[in-house]
């Protein structure tokens, strides 16, 4: 079942899913929180950060784990996740560095990166909060359109629509990076409540089909409508497919 709240705008989402976070924190001081990078969380996490300078919230205790990396980028790689989530969040609040976590891009033996990861959530975990955004293919995290729902950390080949859609942050094409680390489904679906954020027209279809068409691999969000707690914030242009 999952949770609607409709958006006028993209700054109205991005506040309302910063009360949702903003709450969970305050609930539970030492949450796990699942991040997602992007360009949809971006204003959530300037929300947050204002959020942080004005008192109203602290991340002293808090631990993260994000979704996914580029393979082959470190995180001092202006490209890579690690760099998107310490630029955007980290480092504007009173966040322990330690206790945040992102799949180790320079480990190019994707078996022991995996590995580590899985070992890492299944140490931390579960976690209390996932954000996750939605890919124009469907994707959630790098779960790319497959036969199957992969469950735990795996090495995917980025699909030639994601690198389309990712070519917006690097100069040209041919840097996108082909392969990354994604958590699987199953992490994901072990998360005690997720939360999806979408904006714009542009997923207005993709969204539609995966709240109400079959759940299948092939469109991997859809396996979302089988998690007990989901909670997706939109705004009208992307709930503009799906009836009021
Ligand atoms: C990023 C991630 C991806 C994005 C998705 C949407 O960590 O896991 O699934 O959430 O590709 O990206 P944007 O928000 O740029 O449209």
């Amino acid at each position: 079942m999952v949770k609607i709240y409709r958006s006028r705008n993209y700054r109205e989402m991005s506040e309302t899913a910063a009360g949702l976070f903003l709450a969970q924190i305050r609930k539970k001081p030492d949450s796990v929180l699942g991040l997602a990078t992007g360009g949809t969380p971006v204003g959530l996490y300037q929300n947050l950060v204002q959020a942080y300078q004005r008192g109203e919230a602290d991340f002293s205790r808090l631990s993260t784990l994000n979704l996914d990396e580029y393979q082959g980028l470190s995180g001092e790689d202006p490209h890579s996740y690690r760099y998107f989530i310490n630029t955007q969040l980290f480092d504007h609040v009173n966040i322990e560095k330690t206790r945040t976590h992102v799949p180790d891009g320079t480990e190019l033996h994707p078996e022991k990166a995996c590995r580590d990861y899985d070992r890492l959530i299944a140490r931390l975990g579960p976690v209390d909060l996932q954000l996750l955004g939605l890919g124009p293919n469907g994707h959630i995290a790098f779960n790319e359109p497959d036969d199957i729902f992969p469950s735990g950390t795996h090495c995917v080949t980025l699909d030639s629509s994601t690198i389309e859609a990712n070519r917006r942050f690097f100069r040209s094409l041919g840097e996108v990076p082909k392969r990354a680390y994604t958590m699987g489904i199953g992490s994901i679906f072990s998360a005690r409540q997720i939360l999806l954020l979408v904006s714009g027209t542009g997923k207005a279809e993709i969204l539609k089909q995966a709240l109400s068409g079959p759940v299948t691999p092939r469109l991997p969000a859809s396996i979302l409508q089988f998690h007990p707690d989901v909670t997706l914030i939109a705004d009208e242009d992307a709930l503009s497919s799906l009836p009021r």
